[in-house]
């Protein structure tokens, strides 16, 4: 997509989402405060559904992963020993003249339509020198790039000194990491094991954008995998329907070469060593069939490994899972090699004991996280949104896939009269119970449907004169417009079987 008519999707779909209850910008009434959004009554349905299905996958029907719930204001020392205090910036850049700043990596982006991941302040400040770049606003000259710390720094207490600094969390990982002794212990975890953790993160973006693409407040789904050091390729996980899962891969050679992504199976890209361990390979196909399960179109995802000038600080190889989204392909998903990195660090400036005894050599050792599964819960947000939503002849319908859907059902009288609400209200109450139900008695019964179809509601129950002398009432299918009729005694168990067991509308269709 074009670069304008990009930005004019994105626009629309931040219109649709505020003006519909998923997404507000924060602080609007003040004139709204950049890189922050609060959810509305459909967001934060939306949200918690793309967060229980990530924890009921990856944590509770796992026995290897268990989770934890951790602080987001946090000790200075936790960001020195992890190198964040060091190394967690972007280059910054300002106008002498009118004094805008700029991350400058995305303002050479902007201005020349090239690509530089990775790239270094010198590399910055001498392209900005080579093309002459200005300030876009006023034509004033730039400063050098220099090294900007994203962590927002706050004080604990009383008193406001270097002693009393603290850091809102820029990722959930490192409480990972401080907890990690405790967990094992508490949890009597055996290698290989996992934690994860859902919470929120905090980044000072210089420039946040792309809606909730680039957030400073947002929310992550993380897990650290730890494996014994010499086990990196002993996964017991790996079955043959994993192996064979088609990926879209993007290696470094790929990208050096100036190749496009490739189609390719688990297997081969194990095979070939382009994924170098079978654990980091298992990983990246759960999450990316995570998104997949859930109605993601896979032609718009792919796994891209990072050049090697764009590592983090603690990374040995990452891959992230990307999408194609109009304003370009993106990570929603990063799952880096992090070593033993992390838990070194924290043992060297704690003085804490943080290894592992292994039972089978009787050797203290240090577990190794081989993945590093980590995503923006409002960026897979945006990516549901903008994979479902549709525009037809006609309608605008968000084809959310139904476990994530706001509202599962949505109930209605076909009039509101001679005893059809009523009946109406008591089903909407009956599924309240176990689906979240939206009873609407307003307006035509085609603008009714209109309204359930905009916001994602999978199904709509109508009542009307039948139902009152046979108990019946019909279900329409959002993406089909089908209607079927049913008996209000088997109404529950279609549903459920329609939204949680994955069976067709066309499947219940035709066994009736
Ligand atoms: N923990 C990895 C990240 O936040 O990017």
């Amino acid at each position: 997509m074009e670069k304008k008519s990009a930005k004019s999707f994105i626009q629309e779909i931040a219109k649709f989402c505020k003006e519909k209850g998923f997404v507000f910008p924060s602080c609007e009434i003040y004139g709204g405060f950049s890189g922050f959004y609060d959810y509305g009554p459909l967001g934060v349905e939306l949200k918690k559904n793309i967060k229980d299905e990530w924890w009921n996958t990856f944590v509770r029907q796992r026995d290897d992963v268990v989770g934890i719930d951790a602080c987001t204001i946090t000790h200075a020392m936790v960001w020195k020993a992890s190198g964040h205090v060091e190394s967690f910036t972007d280059p910054l850049i300002e106008c002498k003249k009118c004094h805008k700043r700029f991350r400058a990596d995305h303002f050479i982006e902007d201005s020349l339509g090239i690509s530089v991941d990775g790239i270094t302040i010198e590399q910055i400040n001498e392209i900005i020198e080579k093309h002459s770049l200005k300030c876009p606003y006023c034509k004033g000259e730039l400063t050098s790039a220099k090294a900007f710390n994203l962590m927002f720094k706050t004080f604990v207490g009383a008193v406001e000194d270097e002693s009393s600094i603290a850091y809102l969390r820029p990722e959930t990982a490192q409480l990972m990491f401080t907890n990690f002794k405790l967990v094992m212990k508490a949890s009597r975890l055996k290698l290989p094991f996992g934690i994860a953790q859902i919470g929120r993160a905090y980044r000072n973006e210089i420039s946040p954008r792309d809606f909730l693409f680039r957030m400073r407040e947002f929310e992550q789904m993380e897990i650290e995998y730890f494996v014994h050091p010499d086990k990196l390729n002993d996964c017991p996980y790996l079955n043959e329907e994993l192996l064979n899962f088609e990926l879209n891969v993007y290696s470094a050679e790929m990208q050096k070469k100036g190749e496009k992504h490739k189609k390719m199976k688990l297997k081969e890209a194990l095979e070939k060593g382009i994924i170098k361990t079978a654990w980091h390979g298992y990983w990246l196909v759960l999450m990316y069939k995570w998104f997949v399960d859930l109605g993601v179109n896979p032609e718009k995802l792919r796994i891209r490994q990072h050049l090697p000038e764009e590592l983090s600080h603690y990374a040995l190889d990452t891959w992230d899972i990307e999408y194609e989204f109009p304003f370009g392909w993106k990570e929603i998903h990063g799952m880096a090699n992090r070593t033993t990195y992390d838990l070194e660090r924290h043992m060297k400036f704690s003085g804490k004991d943080l290894t592992y005894f292994d039972e089978e050599t009787k050797k203290k050792i240090v577990p190794y996280v081989v993945a590093e599964p980590s995503q923006g819960v409002d960026r897979a947000f945006l990516v549901f949104i903008i994979d479902a939503y549709t525009k037809e002849k006609d309608r605008i319908v968000l084809k959310l896939h139904p476990r994530l859907a706001p509202y599962k059902v949505a109930v209605f009288p076909l009039v509101k009269r001679d005893g059809l609400d009523k009946k109406a209200k008591e089903i909407h109450e009956m599924l309240k119970k176990d689906f979240t139900s939206f009873y609407d008695e307003k307006g035509s019964i085609g603008r009714r449907y209109a309204r359930q179809d905009e916001i994602g509601t999978p199904f709509c129950i109508t009542i009307d004169y039948q139902t009152l002398e046979d108990d019946t009432v019909t279900i329409r299918d959002r993406d089909t417009k089908e209607q079927i009729r049913v008996k209000v005694s088997e109404l529950k168990k279609i549903l459920y079987e329609l939204i949680y067991n994955g069976v067709k509308f066309e499947e219940i269709k035709k066994k009736l």
